[in-house]
């Protein structure tokens, strides 16, 4: 599973959730996730989460709750876990 998890770096395999980059894109610019983070990840006000290594846990949690008075949160009402999945896997490919 480890060899699995590091060949797949794009993909949530650990989780058993797999990120489909490409709706994930949809939803960085849905949610508007580049507004603040820029088209890049790297390129607007907010720092940069170009090449994050986040697990996918750890990213859930950031979306659920953030600690930051600038980021809002977005609930599974907004973003489900696969739609997480998504976007994660799109940010790594950024
Ligand atoms: C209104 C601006 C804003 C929007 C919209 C926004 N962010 Fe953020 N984000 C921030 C700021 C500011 C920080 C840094 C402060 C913090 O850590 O909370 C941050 C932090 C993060 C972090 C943590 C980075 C790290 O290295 O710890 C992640 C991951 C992230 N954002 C992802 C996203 C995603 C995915 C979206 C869209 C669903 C999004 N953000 C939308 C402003 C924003």
């Amino acid at each position: 599973m480890v060899i699995v998890c590091s060949l797949l770096a794009t993909v949530t395999a650990c989780s058993g959730l797999e990120g489909d980059p490409q709706k994930g894109e949809r939803w960085y610019n849905m949610h508007n996730c580049d507004g603040c983070h820029g088209p890049s990840g790297n390129d607007g006000g907010s720092p940069s989460i170009k090449g994050l290594t986040m697990s996918d846990a750890a990213f859930l949690r950031r979306l659920r709750k953030t600690d930051s008075i600038t980021m809002p949160e977005f609930p599974a009402s907004k973003i489900s876990k696969q739609d997480a999945a998504d976007l994660l896997a799109y940010i790594k490919t950024l």
